[in-house]
């Protein structure tokens, strides 16, 4: 059995409470340290997330009386008491950049669901049934950062872990020219729920900062070659995105058309995506689902209600292929934002890296 002490920074976000439900039931992973800003250090959990708290379960027992450490203060002391961290901050990307460089350098491995390192050309970021093979950076990483343990891998942006997972398995074998992708994401993408961002009931937003751009450019580095010490990204399939905020609560649901070089039949596509197994499934990762892909015949599925939690929401639920007028082919797609999107998929990649060797456990369990 593996054991890994972990500390989560951001504890008391949105991102950080769902790492907190998953990491309190996880059985390689030990929630040993929390940390947040200074407004939340020196408090008990508890108190600290109060009634930010937004996850149906209540707070587990075994970490609502921790107290809560300052991310930026306590850098040293935090890598000391643990073998890496899960990090989710809302900071300006320029100090989310000098923070996680802080931890790699104080040599703890840091899983990031930030922005910040996502186009650092040797921080992989990486989709463990898509590209586990981007872990091999590392090692070009540590070398710049002249650290031992210490390296950052990040998660991508959660608006495109359903279209790209379906696209990904028919690229490789039909070459996906264009896709064209309409979003339709949940609000606790933003960190919110109903109570506190009402003006979303009845409405709907048409714009994210920023997230038009993370859908059409991340899915190339996820697409991306070694070279040289860097990941090169790929120069295609070429993307175009909008991205919309819908009143749901979980769950990003994506319209895409696409394009192919060598059009597919339905029946092959629907078969590809059936068989698709990648790393996470191979290795039999705690937190990987039994199935990734999954197709639904029925007209009016997936829907977000019913299948955003589908295999602990970390599967990716598709549905209503069709011939397009003006692309080859439509679908819809849908996953769980804060679960595969965010926390769910940096848990996912944090198994991957203790697998591999590149996290290891510097405490005698
Ligand atoms: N929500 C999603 O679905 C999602 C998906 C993918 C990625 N992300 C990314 O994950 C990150 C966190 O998102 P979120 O939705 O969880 O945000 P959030 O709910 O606003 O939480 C932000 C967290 O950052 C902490 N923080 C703020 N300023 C800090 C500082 N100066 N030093 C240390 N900690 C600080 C907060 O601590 P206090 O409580 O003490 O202020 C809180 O724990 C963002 O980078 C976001 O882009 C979010």
């Amino acid at each position: 059995m593996k054991n890994y002490k972990v500390g989560i920074i951001g504890a008391t976000g949105m991102v950080g409470q769902r790492f907190i439900t998953i990491l309190s039931k996880h059985p390689w992973f030990h929630i040993e340290v929390l940390a947040a800003s200074s407004r939340s250090a020196g408090k008990k959990y508890k108190d600290a997330v109060g009634a930010k708290w937004a996850m149906k379960e209540d707070i587990p027992e075994s970490v609502a009386d921790i107290t809560v450490m300052d991310a930026s203060a306590d850098v040293d002391k935090i890598a000391s008491l643990v073998d890496f961290v899960f990090c989710a901050v809302d900071m300006k990307k320029d100090e989310i950049k000098a923070l996680e460089e802080r931890y790699a350098k104080a040599e703890c491995p840091v899983i990031s669901n930030n922005s910040a390192n996502r186009h650092t050309p040797d921080v992989p970021m990486i989709v463990p049934e898509l590209n586990s093979e981007h872990s091999a950076i590392i090692d070009y990483q540590r070398k710049r950062l002249g650290t031992k343990r210490g390296f950052i891998a990040v998660k991508s942006n959660c608006s495109l872990q359903s279209y790209v997972p379906a696209l990904f398995p028919l690229h490789e074998k039909y070459g996906v020219k264009d896709v064209l992708v309409c979003t339709y994401q949940a609000i606790s993408g933003a960190g919110k729920t109903f109570e506190t961002w009402p003006e979303i009931l009845d409405n709907v937003i048409p714009y994210i900062g920023g997230e038009e751009e993370k859908s059409e450019i991340e899915p190339l580095k996820i697409w991306g070659k070694i070279e040289d010490g860097k990941i090169v990204p790929a120069k295609s399939p070429n993307f175009t995105a909008q991205c919309l905020r819908v009143p749901v609560s979980d769950g990003h649901m994506a319209a895409v058309f696409v394009r192919f070089e060598k059009k597919p039949t339905i029946e092959e596509i629907k078969k590809i995506w059936n068989e698709f197994e990648g790393y996470a499934q191979k290795a039999n990762l705690p937190s990987a689902p039994k199935k990734f892909l999954n197709y639904f015949e029925e007209d009016n599925l997936p829907q977000t209600k019913l299948q955003r939690n589908l295999e602990n929401g970390m599967a990716v639920s598709i549905g209503r292929l069709r011939e397009d007028t003006q692309y080859d082919y439509k679908f819809v797609c849908l996953s769980h934002n804060t679960l595969r999107g965010a926390a769910g998929g940096g848990v996912l990649m944090a198994e991957q890296l203790c697998e591999q060797g590149y996290i290891t456990t510097k405490f005698n369990w």
